[in-house]
């Protein structure tokens, strides 16, 4: 059934939707449930926190439009439970939820291989943090998401600078090795990371259930010769295997490979696959860290092709052609996803000099409110960033 209402073809009713016709020339197709379950009134949508009060579970699942009225910019209809409701075409414009519209709204990914060596991104700590108009932040925010990492040269060598950039983006995620840590050799340490030893590539806190998401590594020190950092794109290492070596892919996708860190106060475990994806099959995660392998508890026949998968996906991370290696200097902060990004160093003599590195994390959560908040206050650039299609997440809109 469809009924012609007060504007043809803008505003078509069918039995259990209505179809819209944009200014633009998009059709936007919305349900009454949607529409009815989205009332904007006070009564719906607490008016202050912007919370949604209506209790969706009361409402009549064939609720339907008694009278719809489009004109002027809104489309407003009385509903058969004697609700009114009333939605801004541009607001539904916005929210249309077919698969073009529904598209990634954060850049997607761009993958790298060693060739980007050439070409490092990176930024001042002063453009970041002492710009008012957040262009060096929307830049930095932007480039740790679509890169995976930034230098970030010139910053004052003291602590709080380091926690300044990190929060000039969002809230610090504390880890069981606290709100920070300081990465140098110690006695009796808790961590490989603190003595000289190489540092494979790998994430970091593949034991826990969310790994932290944004790693700042800062350069204190580095006297000692030796301790080259390394990244490595995993989403680029998992796509070469997706693309040329799909039964490796699969497994690395499926099989859940345990990890665990414990120490005299701390035993935190988790279990999950080395290549998370989302739904429509985008990059989730990234989680490797040889050091933190738990003893695998899988069945007899997938020792063996779990084992290979591993190898081939270390082999691959560990290759000149991936991988890149940078020597820090005192001053500059390697920023990294770390569910995206492996790192790690080379050995180093601790003999020979003091090599010190501050650390600490943002979670993704922050990272990409940040980026929303950007690009909604900024009126060019982000909208071109915003246009981007493909690659990114579903879920990350
Ligand atoms: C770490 C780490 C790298 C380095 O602390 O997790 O990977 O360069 N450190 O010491
Ligand atoms: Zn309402
Ligand atoms: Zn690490």
């Amino acid at each position: 059934m469809t009924t012609a209402v007060s504007t043809p073809n803008a505003v078509e009713r069918h039995t259990r939707h209505i179809a819209v016709a944009f200014g633009d020339g998009h059709r936007g197709v919305f349900h009454h449930l949607w529409l009815r379950d989205n009332c904007l009134c006070a009564e719906c949508l607490h008016p202050e926190t912007h919370e949604r009060v209506l209790d969706t579970f009361s409402l009549d699942p064939e609720v339907a439009p008694v009278v719809v009225d489009d004109a002027g910019d809104q489309l407003a209809i009385d509903w058969s439970d004697g609700h009114h409701t009333r939605h801004g075409l541009d607001w539904l414009r916005a929210r249309c939820p077919c698969s073009g519209c529904t598209a990634p709204r954060v850049p997607p990914p761009r993958l790298w291989d060693a060739g980007i060596a050439g070409d490092l991104p990176e930024l001042r700590y002063a453009d970041v943090v002492t710009d008012d108009v957040n262009v060096g932040l929307a830049a930095f925010v932007e480039t740790v998401w679509t890169t995976g990492f930034v230098f970030v040269r010139d910053v004052p060598k003291t602590e709080d600078a380091l926690r300044d950039l990190a929060r000039r983006v969002g809230h610090l995620r504390e880890t069981n090795f606290g709100p920070d840590f300081h990465v140098e050799t110690m006695l009796d340490p808790n961590n490989v990371a603190y003595t000289s030893v190489e540092l494979r590539p790998h994430t970091d806190a593949a034991n826990l259930e969310t790994p932290p998401g944004v790693q700042f590594l800062f350069c204190l020190s580095a006297d000692a010769p030796g301790g080259h950092s390394t990244l490595v794109d995993g989403f680029a290492v998992a796509e070469r295997l997706r693309t040329g070596e799909p039964d490796t892919f699969a497994l690395l996708c499926d099989v859940a490979i345990p990890y665990r860190f414990h120490d005299r106060t701390h035993d935190l475990r988790w279990a999950a696959p080395v290549v998370g994806l989302h739904d429509d099959g985008s990059y989730r995660e990234v989680r490797f860290h040889n050091a933190l392998m738990a003893p695998f508890d899988l069945p007899l026949e997938l020792i063996e092709p779990t084992y290979a998968a591993l190898r081939r996906f270390h082999e691959l991370a560990t290759s000149e052609q991936q991988r890149i290696s940078v020597r820090l200097r005192p001053g500059d902060a390697m920023v990294f996803h770390n569910r995206r990004v492996l790192h790690g160093r080379s050995a180093f003599d601790p003999g020979g000099g003091h090599r010190h590195l501050f650390g600490l994390y943002v979670d993704v959560d922050e990272w990409l409110s940040r980026l929303r908040m950007l690009r909604r206050s900024s009126s060019e650039g982000y909208a071109d960033v915003s246009a981007s299609r493909g690659g990114g997440s579903a879920r990350c809109r």
